[in-house]
């Protein structure tokens, strides 16, 4: 079997060097390797973004990217970000509180990604703030991928929404 040597950061600390097998998904990575479980495996094929990871960019950017149909080595070097990273010491991120308050989910095995997917739009919108009668198109804009089966849509962009209208930094 071809393997491959996969250095990352995830979530602020230095993971591997480890010996993987080529092809081997992120996903894969994520869950049997280190133990994440959090990144979730849902339609496996590139369509529901259960299982998005942050990446970011050394310009202060950062994109989801799907982990169920990415190589481990799109990774290499790269500096990842999953939702075990968001709370700090035991403190949920202001994105997972906002969801926790409006009861956003049901089964929860979309939430990883909706929490994700919420974190780069916020980020976004705190660099690029947005004016006021578009927050609602700005928050269909940047959760269009993520697919929830229980769907419970509604409270996941109204926990976003009071979140933006409640930072001045926010809007415009
Ligand atoms: Fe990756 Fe659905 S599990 S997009
Ligand atoms: Fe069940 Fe979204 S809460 S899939």
């Amino acid at each position: 079997m071809k393997t491959i040597t996969l250095r990352t950061t995830v979530n602020g600390t230095p993971v591997g060097p480890h010996e993987i097998p080529d092809g081997l998904s992120m996903n894969d990575y994520l869950r049997e390797y280190l133990g994440l479980t959090g990144t979730k495996f849902g339609c496996g094929v590139g369509e529901c973004q259960a299982c998005v990871v942050i990446l970011d960019s050394p310009d202060g950017t950062s994109e989801l990217v799907r982990t169920c149909i990415t190589e481990a080595s799109f990774f290499e070097g790269g500096r990842v970000r999953t939702v075990e990273g968001h709370a700090k010491d035991g403190i949920p991120s202001k994105v997972q509180a906002a969801y926790l308050d409006h009861f956003a989910f049901q089964c929860g095995y979309c939430t990883s990604g909706f929490v994700n997917a919420g974190h780069v739009l916020l980020e976004d919108i705190a660099r690029n703030p947005v004016a006021k009668e578009q927050v609602e198109e700005r928050i269909l804009q940047g959760m269009d991928g993520q697919i929830c089966r229980c769907t419970g849509y509604v409270r996941y962009y109204a926990a976003l929404r009071d979140i933006i209208l409640g930072d001045p930094a926010l809007t415009r």
